[in-house]
Protein backbone atom coordinates (compact mmCIF):
# COMPACT_ATOMS: atom_id res chain seq x y z
CA UNK A 1 0.00 0.00 0.00
CA UNK A 2 1.46 3.21 -0.85
CA UNK A 3 2.21 5.89 1.66
CA UNK A 4 0.76 10.29 0.92
CA UNK A 5 2.31 12.74 2.02
CA UNK A 6 0.48 16.09 3.02
CA UNK A 7 0.11 18.95 5.56
CA UNK A 8 -2.34 19.56 8.53
CA UNK A 9 -1.91 22.86 9.94
CA UNK A 10 1.49 23.27 8.03
CA UNK A 11 2.82 20.24 9.90
CA UNK A 12 4.19 17.27 7.49
CA UNK A 13 2.01 14.31 7.63
CA UNK A 14 2.79 10.85 6.06
CA UNK A 15 -0.35 7.98 6.32
CA UNK A 16 -0.81 4.91 4.06
CA UNK A 17 -3.34 5.53 1.49
CA UNK A 18 -7.46 5.14 2.03
CA UNK A 19 -6.53 6.73 5.53
CA UNK A 20 -9.39 9.86 6.23
CA UNK A 21 -8.12 13.09 7.35
CA UNK A 22 -9.53 12.49 10.18
CA UNK A 23 -7.31 9.97 10.84
CA UNK A 24 -4.33 11.65 10.00
CA UNK A 25 -5.32 14.43 12.58
CA UNK A 26 -5.45 11.70 15.45
CA UNK A 27 -2.57 9.92 14.30
CA UNK A 28 -0.59 13.10 14.55
CA UNK A 29 -2.29 14.69 17.83
CA UNK A 30 -4.53 17.38 15.90
CA UNK A 31 -7.64 17.31 17.43
CA UNK A 32 -10.61 17.72 15.26
CA UNK A 33 -14.06 18.16 16.54
CA UNK A 34 -16.69 15.18 15.48
CA UNK A 35 -19.80 13.96 16.42
CA UNK A 36 -21.66 11.53 14.21
CA UNK A 37 -17.94 9.44 13.81
CA UNK A 38 -17.40 6.29 15.60
CA UNK A 39 -14.83 4.50 16.24
CA UNK A 40 -15.57 0.81 14.91
CA UNK A 41 -18.50 1.46 12.63
CA UNK A 42 -18.66 3.48 9.26
CA UNK A 43 -18.53 7.21 8.63
CA UNK A 44 -21.28 8.73 7.01
CA UNK A 45 -20.51 12.44 7.35
CA UNK A 46 -23.79 13.36 9.27
CA UNK A 47 -22.90 16.15 11.74
CA UNK A 48 -20.37 18.43 9.48
CA UNK A 49 -18.59 19.41 13.12
CA UNK A 50 -15.57 17.66 11.30
CA UNK A 51 -15.32 20.37 8.43
CA UNK A 52 -11.75 21.37 7.26
CA UNK A 53 -10.21 23.74 4.70
CA UNK A 54 -8.16 22.41 2.03
CA UNK A 55 -6.20 24.04 -0.09
CA UNK A 56 -7.24 24.61 -3.97
CA UNK A 57 -11.21 23.87 -3.24
CA UNK A 58 -13.60 26.71 -1.75
CA UNK A 59 -15.48 24.06 -0.49
CA UNK A 60 -15.21 23.01 3.18
CA UNK A 61 -14.66 19.32 3.59
CA UNK A 62 -15.54 16.89 6.23
CA UNK A 63 -12.64 15.39 7.34
CA UNK A 64 -13.95 11.36 8.71
CA UNK A 65 -15.55 10.99 5.00
CA UNK A 66 -12.49 12.44 3.01
CA UNK A 67 -9.74 10.39 2.10
CA UNK A 68 -6.23 12.01 1.89
CA UNK A 69 -4.44 12.96 -1.31
CA UNK A 70 -0.78 13.35 -2.34
CA UNK A 71 -0.06 16.86 -1.76
CA UNK A 72 -3.05 18.02 0.51
CA UNK A 73 -2.64 21.25 2.45
CA UNK A 74 -5.20 21.11 4.68
CA UNK A 75 -6.38 23.67 7.49
CA UNK A 76 -8.50 22.57 10.63
CA UNK A 77 -8.82 25.55 13.00
CA UNK A 78 -9.09 28.71 11.06
CA UNK A 79 -11.44 31.56 12.07
CA UNK A 80 -14.47 30.64 9.63
CA UNK A 81 -14.50 26.82 10.66
CA UNK A 82 -14.42 27.93 13.96
CA UNK A 83 -17.45 30.23 13.56
CA UNK A 84 -19.59 27.12 11.39
CA UNK A 85 -18.60 24.77 14.11
CA UNK A 86 -20.44 26.85 16.65
CA UNK A 87 -23.21 27.60 14.58
CA UNK A 88 -23.64 24.08 14.14
CA UNK A 89 -23.89 22.90 17.66
CA UNK A 90 -25.89 26.09 18.26
CA UNK A 91 -28.46 24.92 15.58
CA UNK A 92 -28.33 21.73 17.72
CA UNK A 93 -29.43 22.77 20.59
CA UNK A 94 -31.72 25.12 19.44
CA UNK A 95 -33.46 22.12 17.12
CA UNK A 96 -34.61 19.65 19.81
CA UNK A 97 -35.33 19.68 23.23
CA UNK A 98 -31.70 20.21 25.54
CA UNK A 99 -32.21 21.04 29.13
CA UNK A 100 -29.59 19.97 30.36
CA UNK A 101 -30.60 20.32 34.03
CA UNK A 102 -33.15 17.49 33.41
CA UNK A 103 -31.45 15.04 31.42
CA UNK A 104 -29.74 11.94 32.31
CA UNK A 105 -26.85 12.52 30.23
CA UNK A 106 -25.96 15.92 31.89
CA UNK A 107 -22.73 15.92 32.51
CA UNK A 108 -21.55 12.88 30.41
CA UNK A 109 -22.32 14.29 27.09
CA UNK A 110 -20.82 14.54 24.15
CA UNK A 111 -22.84 17.35 22.71
CA UNK A 112 -21.83 19.02 26.00
CA UNK A 113 -18.41 18.55 25.94
CA UNK A 114 -18.39 19.71 21.82
CA UNK A 115 -20.30 23.18 22.69
CA UNK A 116 -17.94 23.28 25.61
CA UNK A 117 -15.09 22.34 22.92
CA UNK A 118 -16.08 24.94 20.45
CA UNK A 119 -17.21 27.92 22.81
CA UNK A 120 -20.59 27.78 22.28
CA UNK A 121 -22.37 29.58 25.75
CA UNK A 122 -25.54 30.47 23.90
CA UNK A 123 -27.67 30.03 20.77
CA UNK A 124 -28.65 32.96 18.30
CA UNK A 125 -31.15 30.65 16.64
CA UNK A 126 -34.91 30.36 17.98
CA UNK A 127 -35.66 27.37 19.91
CA UNK A 128 -37.83 25.01 18.12
CA UNK A 129 -38.82 22.48 20.62
CA UNK A 130 -40.74 20.52 18.70
CA UNK A 131 -43.11 17.80 20.65
CA UNK A 132 -41.23 14.30 19.33
CA UNK A 133 -42.23 12.09 22.06
CA UNK A 134 -40.47 9.64 24.46
CA UNK A 135 -40.80 5.51 23.16
CA UNK A 136 -40.25 3.60 27.35
CA UNK A 137 -42.10 0.07 25.83
CA UNK A 138 -38.60 -1.62 25.57
CA UNK A 139 -38.28 -3.52 29.14
CA UNK A 140 -34.83 -2.58 29.94
CA UNK A 141 -33.99 1.00 27.75
CA UNK A 142 -35.72 4.22 26.37
CA UNK A 143 -35.34 6.58 23.90
CA UNK A 144 -35.87 10.36 24.18
CA UNK A 145 -36.38 11.70 20.68
CA UNK A 146 -35.96 15.04 21.84
CA UNK A 147 -32.80 14.68 22.36
CA UNK A 148 -31.34 12.95 19.96
CA UNK A 149 -29.12 14.79 17.19
CA UNK A 150 -29.65 12.11 14.33
CA UNK A 151 -26.23 10.74 14.07
CA UNK A 152 -27.31 7.98 13.41
CA UNK A 153 -24.43 6.11 15.64
CA UNK A 154 -27.43 3.73 16.62
CA UNK A 155 -28.41 2.81 13.84
CA UNK A 156 -24.44 2.05 12.36
CA UNK A 157 -23.90 0.29 15.93
CA UNK A 158 -26.87 -2.10 15.85
CA UNK A 159 -26.34 -2.47 12.00
CA UNK A 160 -22.80 -2.97 11.95
CA UNK A 161 -21.45 -4.69 15.16
CA UNK A 162 -24.57 -6.25 16.82
CA UNK A 163 -26.38 -7.06 13.11
CA UNK A 164 -29.63 -6.98 14.63
CA UNK A 165 -30.55 -3.20 12.34
CA UNK A 166 -33.40 -2.13 14.68
CA UNK A 167 -32.87 1.06 13.74
CA UNK A 168 -33.13 3.49 11.07
CA UNK A 169 -34.07 6.81 9.29
CA UNK A 170 -37.32 8.23 8.79
CA UNK A 171 -38.58 10.65 6.98
CA UNK A 172 -36.68 13.71 5.84
CA UNK A 173 -35.42 17.44 6.79
CA UNK A 174 -37.41 18.26 9.55
CA UNK A 175 -39.46 15.56 10.10
CA UNK A 176 -36.54 13.36 10.04
CA UNK A 177 -36.20 10.87 13.16
CA UNK A 178 -34.93 7.54 14.00
CA UNK A 179 -37.35 4.62 13.97
CA UNK A 180 -37.09 1.12 15.69
CA UNK A 181 -38.24 -1.77 13.36
CA UNK A 182 -41.35 -1.02 11.07
CA UNK A 183 -42.25 1.72 12.81
CA UNK A 184 -43.28 0.20 15.84
CA UNK A 185 -42.40 0.84 19.53
CA UNK A 186 -38.87 -0.46 20.20
CA UNK A 187 -40.25 -2.94 22.60
CA UNK A 188 -42.43 -4.86 20.24
CA UNK A 189 -39.34 -5.18 17.53
CA UNK A 190 -38.17 -8.64 17.84
CA UNK A 191 -35.02 -8.06 16.07
CA UNK A 192 -34.00 -6.48 19.19
CA UNK A 193 -31.47 -8.70 21.16
CA UNK A 194 -31.32 -5.44 24.40
CA UNK A 195 -27.36 -5.89 24.25
CA UNK A 196 -27.59 -1.92 24.73
CA UNK A 197 -24.73 -1.09 21.98
CA UNK A 198 -26.64 1.43 21.17
CA UNK A 199 -27.10 2.66 24.87
CA UNK A 200 -22.98 3.14 24.75
CA UNK A 201 -22.98 4.51 21.35
CA UNK A 202 -25.50 6.98 21.52
CA UNK A 203 -24.03 10.64 22.56
CA UNK A 204 -26.40 12.23 24.14
CA UNK A 205 -29.15 11.42 26.63
CA UNK A 206 -31.57 10.28 23.88
CA UNK A 207 -31.06 7.05 24.54
CA UNK A 208 -30.80 5.78 28.11
CA UNK A 209 -31.11 3.00 30.77
CA UNK A 210 -34.79 2.29 32.62
CA UNK A 211 -33.73 3.49 36.23
CA UNK A 212 -31.30 5.97 35.26
CA UNK A 213 -32.23 9.92 36.32
CA UNK A 214 -30.74 12.87 36.23
CA UNK A 215 -26.89 13.23 35.38
CA UNK A 216 -26.82 9.20 36.15
CA UNK A 217 -26.13 7.73 32.20
CA UNK A 218 -23.07 6.02 32.08
CA UNK A 219 -21.47 4.35 28.71
CA UNK A 220 -19.46 1.42 28.29
CA UNK A 221 -17.50 3.13 25.49
CA UNK A 222 -14.72 0.02 25.62
CA UNK A 223 -17.21 -2.11 25.34
CA UNK A 224 -17.47 -1.15 21.50
CA UNK A 225 -13.76 -0.73 21.06
CA UNK A 226 -13.33 -4.36 22.60
CA UNK A 227 -15.71 -5.41 20.36
CA UNK A 228 -14.27 -4.09 16.82
CA UNK A 229 -10.71 -5.36 17.97
CA UNK A 230 -12.16 -8.35 18.67
CA UNK A 231 -13.65 -8.63 15.34
CA UNK A 232 -10.70 -7.45 13.36
CA UNK A 233 -7.56 -8.48 15.56
CA UNK A 234 -8.93 -11.49 17.06
CA UNK A 235 -8.11 -10.39 20.68
CA UNK A 236 -10.69 -11.84 22.92
CA UNK A 237 -10.19 -10.34 26.09
CA UNK A 238 -10.43 -7.31 28.06
S1 LIG B 1 -28.40 15.32 25.60
FE1 LIG B 1 -26.65 16.50 26.32
S2 LIG B 1 -26.97 18.50 25.48
FE2 LIG B 1 -28.93 17.43 25.36
S3 LIG B 1 -29.98 17.92 27.26
FE3 LIG B 1 -28.87 16.06 27.61
S4 LIG B 1 -26.93 16.75 28.52
FE4 LIG B 1 -27.84 18.52 27.52
S1 LIG C 1 -30.66 8.20 19.34
FE1 LIG C 1 -28.62 8.86 19.98
S2 LIG C 1 -27.22 7.61 18.71
FE2 LIG C 1 -29.23 7.49 17.76
S3 LIG C 1 -29.22 9.11 16.22
FE3 LIG C 1 -30.12 9.98 18.09
S4 LIG C 1 -28.43 10.92 19.17
FE4 LIG C 1 -27.54 9.57 17.64
S1 LIG D 1 -17.69 13.59 12.48
FE1 LIG D 1 -17.42 14.10 10.40
S2 LIG D 1 -19.36 14.79 9.78
FE2 LIG D 1 -19.68 14.13 11.82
Amino acid sequence: MSVKTLKIDNKDIAIEEGATILQAAQENGIPIPTLCHLEGVTDVGACRLCLVEIKGTNRLLPACVTEVAEGMEIQTNTEKLQEYRKMTVELLFSEGNHICAVCVANGNCELQDVAIQVGMDHTRFTYRFPDRGVDMSHELFGIDHNRCILCTRCVRVCDEIEGAHVWDVAMRGAACYIVSGLNQPWGEVDACTSCGKCVDACPTGSIFRKGETTAEKERDRAKLEFLVNAREKHQWTR
